[in-house]
């Protein structure tokens, strides 16, 4: 089946088409409704189904008699550690800690927030939360302690799994002391702690409230104790993922358990063309959506092995690292940022490092989570003589609006496109009023309800926020807060995002929560964040700030203090490197902050003048405060 034929079909039978997908999955009691539109907010998938998601990555491809095959490959230069798991390992590592898990009294519907350096335990802490039905929420280790709070708060966990510690580039991350940092922080707190001592750094255990990890799964191993697969509703949460919103309140992105099964298995196949038995690596972490769809689930759903992978692209040792990984483990698609290949391409431009590994079993380039400039996608192209694809996805939907599903036939690639709709996403280019634009005209990317099988059906504890966020604006549409276009031939170009979101190394960052920082500075008041263009990282906040009468700092200190408090409060992921004082901020007459126009400043990027602005001059003060630091010339 063609790409368009697949699209064709899905439009014309939705139902039957992802019925179909759902014969992929083995379920314990199949949907009474493919899907149901009297429930949700915009109807739900698979209603009346009960399954459970651990079954299906695991347990089932051991009943199938490939408990041999290998699931999970650990690969960490960091600790030069290489390790594989089979399938009935990850079976005999998951069934103990989910038995582990429930002797400390974690149940169905319990919510486990993971907090956790890429390592094994990562993904079978994750799969044991699906095999109990509980539903976790994984932290991305790079976020201090007060975005840990912030999440604990809201998710009200029973239990947190954690590390002692995790390792970058020369330095160790203390986990622990982060934990109990953002435990004593939360009002909510958790009642145990298991807590996995690594060798680099052994944490102190509180009595009482924190568990040796290794010491009680192997114990659990030693006595043969293990789990069963709990049933849950395929519409019951399998987990919550924060993400970055307009606040310093981060957004709880709820995604079921089977419809989001039906669509990643699809994916597996059609989008990123793997067969069972490959090795498929997503070089992201399991802290963010694609670690969680394409490190843990997708993978495994479809019987691949699944990298996790403890390093970086480069510096670890050099750039050659995924090559070396793609060729000792035989990968056959690679799913990373392209600013990973920015990295690299800086440290080896002439692609030397690529032509010292064999790369025969490698078969496919996967970009997302940034938008891809052109020149990284050809030299991406060039250097590594194969398919370079780009594609475009939201933690909130879970997996590609729209990409190039080489499974079903790869379309010819335009630069600077992630590709086409995928079925399921009838994608639109709306102007503010709601109407549709030409072809070729840019507008806010929407797509029309129901959201596909895994989108999500709401926030977790924030209904209201669920609407006013994403389905008020254009009724009848889901708002991607993507600005974007589409053109004749069908292909998606995404531009920017239309609220305050930056994307940093594909990190998905929020300037609200970075100003909320800066503006608590006691000397502070009033400041405004922008994501300037950064050729590495694609974007990097730049903070502008004005200070209180009378406050008289150095600015030099100042921004000291204000990096220091940004890595406390938000994380050392936050990269916020630059604040900048200015006599006063650029507003609207009714006093709204003009970061947008901040913003094509600090780019050299040509604006207009905003028609409500209350004092032009200010325009030129920030060129002028840009200029004086040596950031514009
Ligand atoms: N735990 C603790 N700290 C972390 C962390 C983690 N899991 N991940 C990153 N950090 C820290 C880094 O050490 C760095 O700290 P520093 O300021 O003290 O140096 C900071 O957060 C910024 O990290 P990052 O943005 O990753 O930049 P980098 O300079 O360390 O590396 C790249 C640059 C391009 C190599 C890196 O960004 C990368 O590999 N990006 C891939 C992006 C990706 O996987 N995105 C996921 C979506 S697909
Ligand atoms: P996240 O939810 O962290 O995956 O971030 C989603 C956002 O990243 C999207 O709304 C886009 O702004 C951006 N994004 C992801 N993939 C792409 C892509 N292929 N091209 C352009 N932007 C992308």
């Amino acid at each position: 089946m063609s790409y368009a034929d697949a699209y064709a079909s899905w439009q014309a039978d939705p139902e039957a088409f992802w019925g179909k997908a759902a014969e992929q999955i083995d379920w314990f009691k199949p949907a009474e409704k493919v899907f149901d539109p009297e429930m949700g907010v915009y109807g739900r998938w698979f209603a009346g189904a009960t399954c459970n998601t651990c079954w299906n990555c695991v347990d089932r491809h051991v009943e199938a008699g490939n408990g041999e095959r290998t699931a999970l490959i650990y690969d960490s230069p960091v600790t030069d550690t290489v390790q594989a798991f089979s399938f009935s390992e990850l079976q005999a590592e998951v069934g103990a800690l989910a038995s582990v898990m429930r002797a400390y009294g974690v149940g169905k519907g319990d919510r486990v927030v993971i907090y956790m350096p890429m390592v094994p335990q990562a993904v079978f802490a994750m799969l044991a939360c699906a095999r109990l039905g509980a539903i976790h929420s994984v932290v991305f280790g790079g976020f201090a302690p007060h975005e840990l709070a912030t999440r604990i708060n809201d998710a009200a966990p029973k239990m947190i799994i954690s590390a002692s510690c995790g390792i970058e580039p020369g330095r160790i991350v203390h986990y622990k002391p982060l934990l109990d940092a953002a435990i004593a922080e939360a009002a909510t707190k958790p009642d145990h702690c298991l807590i996995l001592q690594r060798d680099m750094e052994r944490a102190d255990l509180i009595p009482g409230r924190d568990l040796d990890y290794a010491e009680l799964v192997s114990q659990a191993k030693a006595a043969g104790e293990t789990t069963e697969c709990v049933p849950v509703a395929a519409t019951d949460p399998l987990y919550i993922l924060y993400t970055s919103g307009t606040t310093g309140q981060p957004k709880g992105v709820v995604r079921d358990n089977g419809g989001h099964m039906v669509a990643l298995k699809w994916t597996m196949e059609h989008h990123y063309g793997m067969n069972p038995g490959e090795v498929f690596w997503a070089a992201s972490d399991v802290g963010w959506v694609v670690g969680h769809s394409y490190i843990c689930y997708g993978p495994l759903l479809h019987g691949c092995a699944t990298v996790v992978y403890e390093g970086k692209p480069v510096g670890t040792p050099d750039a050659g690292a995924f090559w070396r990984v793609i060729q000792d483990h035989q990968v056959a698609a690679l799913f990373t940022a392209p600013t990973a290949f920015r990295a690299i391409k800086k440290e080896d431009p002439r692609g030397l490092l690529i032509e010292q590994y064999n790369l025969s079993k490698f078969r496919t380039q996967f970009l997302a989570g940034e938008r891809s400039d052109p020149a990284t996608i050809q030299w991406a192209e060039e250097k590594l003589k194969r398919p370079v694809i780009d594609h475009w996805w939201q933690t909130e939907t879970g997996w590609a609006m729209s990409g190039n599903p080489v499974g079903l036939g790869q379309l010819p690639v335009k630069y600077g496109s992630p590709g086409k709709p995928m079925p399921g996403y009838d994608i639109r280019v709306l102007d503010d009023e709601g109407h549709e634009v030409e072809p070729g005209t840019l507008g806010n990317i929407v797509c029309k309800l129901p959201l596909p099988p895994s989108g999500f059906p709401t926030l977790w504890n924030a209904p209201e926020r669920f609407l006013t966020s994403y389905m008020n604006e254009f009724p009848g549409f889901y708002a991607t807060s993507d600005a974007g276009i589409i053109d004749e031939d069908g292909y998606v170009f995404i531009m920017a995002r239309t609220d305050d979101i930056i994307n940093v190394a594909g990190h998905r960052l929020s300037t609200g929560a970075m100003e909320e920082v800066i503006g608590a500075h006691p000397d502070i008041a009033e400041c405004a964040v922008v994501g300037a263009a950064d050729a590495m990282k694609g974007q990097m906040p730049l903070g502008f700030y004005v200070t209180n009468d009378g406050a008289n700092r150095d600015a030099a200190e100042l921004e000291k203090e204000l990096v220091a408090l940004m890595r406390e409060q938000i994380g050392a992921v936050a990269a916020f490197k630059t604040a900048i004082p200015v006599k006063r901020l650029p507003k609207t007459r009714s006093g709204k902050v003009l970061r947008g126009t901040m913003q094509k400043i600090a780019d050299s990027a040509a604006f207009k003048m905003p028609a409500a602005i209350d004092d032009p001059a200010i325009l030129d003060e920030i060129s002028d405060a840009l200029k004086g630091r040596g950031l514009l010339s």
